[in-house]
């Protein structure tokens, strides 16, 4: 594997390997990789003839300071991992590397990123569109890799992709999660011991707020028994949980009509650590 640090030596490697002809697959991470991101890695290996993996901690995308000093930051054991796995790159370029200068485009991503994650961190999916559009840029990707657990991040992207007209195809690929069901993300680390022991309260109640709505009961319902569960957990506390259209992210008041879905996306505060989660829902045939 080799560890590039640069845009030209990235653009270098890109061209030999097409050159090959070579498919390349991208992975971009902010590192402190884990499970999740490796199952994106081995996605793509499978996928292409030369893969990509970015680690790079985008400052423009973090609307909360703290959050970007403390967030972990563990690039020798990255660098491990991606070379066991037999990733052709590693792209890890410094600040001043990929933005020379501010990045000043606003991109109109329209109502995908309006709810949710994008009315709570302003200017966060600005960032994400920003630091992604320059990595496909830069390497140029057939197919690109990005993990369910940003849900919404996807359909953002996804616009971003449309209103740049690059070609590059999108991969979104399952959860990982713990086997106590905790979705593996690079925060988790900074959970206390007592904060981890019950974490897995979170997605047991999603699933179970699952379960609530099979039985029948309105979307309105399962929203205030699973936001109300997880709020009863001591040092627990619910940021948003909105069932959403899962191509539109708009909140549904309603379920869908029988065999649609729609998704159950949960920020949940555990101290100052802020966790994601999501849970699909498919309604099924009443008989
Ligand atoms: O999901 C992430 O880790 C980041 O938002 C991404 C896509 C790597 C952009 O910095």
């Amino acid at each position: 594997m080799e560890i590039i640090r640069t845009v030209q030596g990235l653009q270098k490697a890109v061209a030999d390997a097409r050159s090959n002809n070579r498919s390349i697959g991208l992975v971009p991470t902010m590192g402190a990789l884990h499970a999740g991101h490796m199952s994106l890695v081995d996605r793509s290996l499978k996928d292409n003839g030369f893969t990509v993996v970015s680690v790079f901690v985008n400052p423009t995308q973090f609307n909360n300071p703290d959050d970007l000093r403390t967030y972990p930051r563990t690039e020798e054991a990255d660098c491990r991992l991606l070379e066991a796995a037999g990733v052709d790159v590693a792209f890890i370029p410094t600040v001043e590397e990929m933005y020379p200068q501010p990045d000043t485009r606003v991109f109109d991503l329209g109502p995908v990123a309006q709810v949710m994650e994008g009315a709570m961190r302003p200017g966060h999916f600005n960032g994400v569109a920003q630091v992604v559009s320059r990595l496909m840029v830069m390497a140029d990707p057939d197919r690109a890799y990005f993990g369910e657990k940003d849900f919404q991040q996807i359909a953002v992207i996804r616009r971003m992709v449309e209103i740049e007209k690059l070609p590059v195809e999108i991969v979104d690929c399952p959860i990982c999660r713990e086997p106590d069901g905790l979705a593996l993300s690079s925060r988790n680390v900074r959970l206390t011991p007592e904060q981890r022991a019950i974490a897995p309260a979170r997605p047991r109640t999603l699933a179970s707020g699952r379960a609530d709505a099979a039985d029948g009961n309105s979307l309105r319902r399962t929203v205030e028994y699973v936001t109300d569960t997880i709020n009863s957990f001591p040092g627990m506390e619910v940021e948003y949980y909105e069932i959403v259209d899962p191509l539109t992210m708009q909140p549904l008041s309603e379920w869908p009509a029988e065999g649609g879905t729609a998704v159950g996306c949960v920020t949940v505060w555990c101290g100052d650590v802020r966790l994601i989660d999501n849970i699909k829902y498919t309604v099924k045939p009443q008989h």
